[in-house]
């Protein structure tokens, strides 16, 4: 906290931890590395960077993203057994600001069902978590899990013991989106007086989204004193998902005069990173969706529309330009040069260093030869996929289908391997996207189940990009890739192959891919 600040409320990404446990939501290490920087420069306090004994790949990103990321604390998350939190400290203790999290639950039902712990056990498994996290580590969390569901007293009993063994945030969540506002903000304001010592640390609220209330009973505890509160970008996570970090930190700054505290969050930056979330998880951000949908600033009806026009403020209660959305939808085409190019990348929220902006710069100006005009969500698309494109090894040299209603489709591909070696397939299929994704399979001798193939247009008009989203499964995982190209054909071939080269990367490595296992998962399958 600008440390004693005491309207300042903490913002907690646990988008890489909480947000990638939501089924389809799991990240490779790079993408892992990209959401993390695109925090950092957000603004975020703490950056929950994963469960560091769920897997080895988890390990390995929360150790990359605590070397590599500076600004926001880095914390990993770790069951309160030493094997967890010994775990969780070797992967962030290279970080600037680290911290562990321990969690252990403390409602009945998990105390009976799940652990098979009674009450005074839970307590000295939790002091024993806290004290050897912070015999580790200065900065610890401590989580009671399904704390809302826990009888009052109780929690009280379990968060003194927390703070008596040194937690300096104590968390307390809604780990199954059950409490209500007035009812959460009494439990801050219970545990705020009755618990000894509360003035000297940090409350947070982490809150589930299962009835639909996850933003409005983080609101709720910041009113009964919580200052910091756990969230995700897009609110994804387990399940209907967690707080969601743009809605809430929206909600704290356009209604300050309600709440009366702050976050260091660059509120221009919000949607340039759900965007980017949003297209790294291949989860799309609905239309209506609070704060960054695309009508979120969108205004149909004649009444609205005149109003708007008069004064923005009568229909609008933030600005667009607030959160990101600085779109003008200004037109670029192939004559617009370099220096437009980057104002305008600059006014989407997009911070490129000189190599970059070339890269893109480049790849905007082969998208100008065959796309007439190029709108904003070109752009984004272009800066979108800078990094993320497959680096092999297959790489499409060539394809060409055919189709006629009533017959089969075909496809014909040439694959190079960066080996050296060239195969060329043709194949029938239900339509020319079966018939090409199968040459491939036939091609790299990798068979995957389909599991989702979705296109969207990025931009406008008859010639939009269409952004390809395919989803399989290969040896139990998830794999996703995504592509975008004017030729809807083509993206869809583009994100298989990419999805191929994951499966491929996998093999050769030994692990078939990112471990797409969901790290609660893991854990629980080693509880
Ligand atoms: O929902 C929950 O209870 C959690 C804890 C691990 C904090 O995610
Ligand atoms: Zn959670």
């Amino acid at each position: 906290m600008s440390e004693r600040d005491p309207n300042r409320v903490l913002i907690f990404d646990t988008t890489l931890r909480d947000g990638e446990q939501s089924p389809g939501c799991s990240m490779t290490l790079d993408e892992k590395l990209r959401v993390a920087r695109a925090l950092a420069e957000l603004g975020v306090d703490v950056i929950e960077a994963g469960f560091p004994i769920a897997s080895r790949g988890d390990w390995e990103s929360v150790n990359a993203i605590a070397k590599q990321v500076r600004g926001p604390v880095i914390c990993g998350l770790a069951r309160c057994s030493s094997g967890d939190i010994e775990t969780a400290w070797s992967a962030v203790k290279d970080a600037e600001r680290p911290r562990i999290h321990v969690f252990l639950a403390t409602s009945a039902i998990h105390r009976e069902h799940k652990l098979n712990m009674a009450k005074d056990e839970i307590i000295r498994t939790a002091v024993e978590g806290v004290r050897l996290a912070k015999s580790l580590c200065e900065d610890v969390e401590f989580s009671p899990e399904d704390a809302s569901r826990t009888e009052l007293e109780f929690l009280t009993e379990v968060v003194q013991a927390a703070v008596d063994a040194g937690a300096t945030t104590i968390n307390v969540p809604d780990t199954v989106g059950y409490t209500t506002p007035q009812e959460f903000s009494e439990t801050f304001a219970h545990l705020r007086k009755h618990v000894r010592g509360a003035e000297k640390v940090v409350f947070s609220v982490h809150c589930h989204n299962d009835l639909g209330m996850a933003v409005a009973n983080s609101l709720s505890a910041v009113l009964g004193g919580a200052r910091q509160i756990e969230c995700t970008i897009n609110g994804i996570g387990e399940r209907a998902g967690n707080c969601s970090l743009e809605e809430v930190v929206m909600a704290i700054r356009t209604r300050e005069q309600v709440f009366g505290v702050h976050t260091g969050i660059h509120s221009q930056k919000l949607f340039p990173t759900c965007r980017l979330v949003s297209s790294i998880t291949g989860m799309p951000i609905p239309r209506n969706k609070a704060v960054t949908g695309e009508n979120a600033f969108a205004h149909e009806s004649g009444i609205h529309q005149h109003g708007m026009l008069r004064h923005a403020s009568t229909y609008e209660i933030m600005r667009p330009k607030d959160v990101g959305l600085s779109r003008t939808n200004l037109v670029l085409g192939k004559h617009s040069g370099r220096h437009a190019f980057r104002e305008r990348v600059k006014e989407l929220g997009f911070e490129l260093d000189e190599a970059e902006l070339n890269r893109v710069f480049e790849r905007f100006k082969a998208l100008a030869d065959r796309k007439k005009e190029l709108f904003d969500g070109d752009i984004e698309a272009l800066v979108l996929k800078l990094d993320t494109e497959s680096g092999g090894p297959w790489f499409l040299e060539e394809l060409e289908t055919g189709s006629r209603a009533g017959t089969d489709a075909t496809a014909r591909v040439r694959l190079k391997n960066s080996d050296g070696r060239t195969v060329e397939t043709k194949t029938t299929g239900d339509g020319p996207v079966d018939a090409a994704f199968k040459a491939i399979e036939e091609a790299t001798g990798i068979q995957v189940t389909l599991r989702k193939f979705e296109v969207r247009s990025v931009s406008e008009g008859e010639d939009a990009q269409g952004e390809a989203l395919v989803t399989v499964e290969y040896a139990g995982r998830t794999h996703r890739g995504t592509s975008v190209t004017t030729d809807i054909v083509e993206s869809g071939v583009r994100a298989f192959l990419e999805v191929i080269n994951r499966v491929e990367l996998g093999r050769q490595t030994g692990r078939a891919g990112t471990d797409n296992r969901s790290p609660a998962r893991v854990a629980q399958a080693a509880v």
